[in-house]
């Protein structure tokens, strides 16, 4: 097994995660919310930079989430503020093996 392998965690198996909707997993002690948009899995920490929000409870549209508590919205793809400020939230590996779906947080 390569040290790149042993990176990435499975935390669901293709299938549990609803198109257009997002959950929130611990791996290795950092909470991620995974979604999937459009046919494709996006990884970001699962806290919004504004006040704490779960962002896995957020509004997905065209690979962003808006935050359900005051409407900030991210890019899916690079964890940007689309609203203006210098706010980012981390983004995390994502890939399907098999049927799992896997994130790296290292
Ligand atoms: S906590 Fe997310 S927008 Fe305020």
């Amino acid at each position: 097994m390569s040290s790149e392998t042993e990176q990435f965690h499975t935390i669901a198996r293709v299938g549990e995660i609803p198109e257009g909707a997002g959950r929130a997993f611990d791996v290795d002690g950092v909470m991620v919310a995974v979604f999937l948009e459009g046919g494709r899995y996006y990884a970001i920490e699962d806290y919004c930079p504004h006040q704490g929000a779960p962002l896995s409870d957020g509004v997905l549209f065209d690979k962003s989430v808006t935050c359900t508590w005051h409407g900030w919205r991210f890019s899916l793809e690079d964890g940007r503020h689309l609203d203006g400020s210098r706010s980012r939230v981390p983004t995390f590996p994502v890939r399907v093996v098999g049927d799992e779906i896997q994130v790296n947080v290292d």
